[in-house]
């Protein structure tokens, strides 16, 4: 097919035991709650999929499609909206799930977005970040892992649209580069 080159980074058995954990976490933070999950496409995919039926809560999902890399692998640094949300989120409390922060240019945007629509409360969660994101004040509120600052693809993470449905993550060196 091609000679791109993957490197497994973090298996699927790991991000589980992980989600579990922070499903566990939501289910006490919001304890009497409705909160609204809101996926952040198409990036968030599995990890909506697990996540959410990890949690015992009462819960409403939503999804939003953003864009800023394009169809290559550095950030573009401006974040557009595809498909806005459905549901109503004023005086709700959000949980944005998010796939991999890196610069956290998309995160920033999002609290921002949700505060302007009088949101109750906004906890963000991502299931990776890049090591050394933590160093930016617009990190998530949740982390599941921190992983090599290279570019990584599977468990929902694309390059131009491929790799998604890998079920570990992995570091991908391009053939041509
Ligand atoms: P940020 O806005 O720079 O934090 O970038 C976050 C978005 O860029 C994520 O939602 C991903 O869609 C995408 N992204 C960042 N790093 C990677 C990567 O290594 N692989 C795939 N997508 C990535
Ligand atoms: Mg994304």
């Amino acid at each position: 097919m091609n000679n791109d080159e993957l490197t497994l980074v973090l298996s699927n058995d790991k991000i589980l035991t992980r989600v579990e954990e922070i499903a566990k976490d939501l289910d006490v933070k919001y304890a009497g709650e409705v909160p609204v999950v809101i996926g952040i496409m198409r990036g968030c995919l599995y990890f909506l999929a697990d996540l959410t039926q990890q949690i015992d809560l009462n819960i409403e999902i939503d999804m939003m499609s953003l864009s800023s890399y394009g169809t290559g692998s550095t950030s573009s640094g401006t974040v557009r909206i595809l498909k806005d949300i459905e549901i109503d989120i004023t005086n709700r409390h959000v949980v944005v799930v998010e796939d991999i922060i890196d610069t956290g240019t998309t995160l920033d945007y999002l609290r921002e977005y949700f505060d302007t629509k009088k949101a109750k409360t906004v906890t963000t969660i991502s299931i990776f970040a890049k090591e050394g994101t933590n160093k930016f004040a617009n990190g998530a509120d949740v982390v599941g892992f921190y992983l090599p600052d290279k570019f990584l693809v599977g468990y929902g993470l694309d390059y131009a649209n491929k790799y998604r449905h890998l079920k570990d993550v992995y570091e991908l060196k391009l053939a041509d580069k």
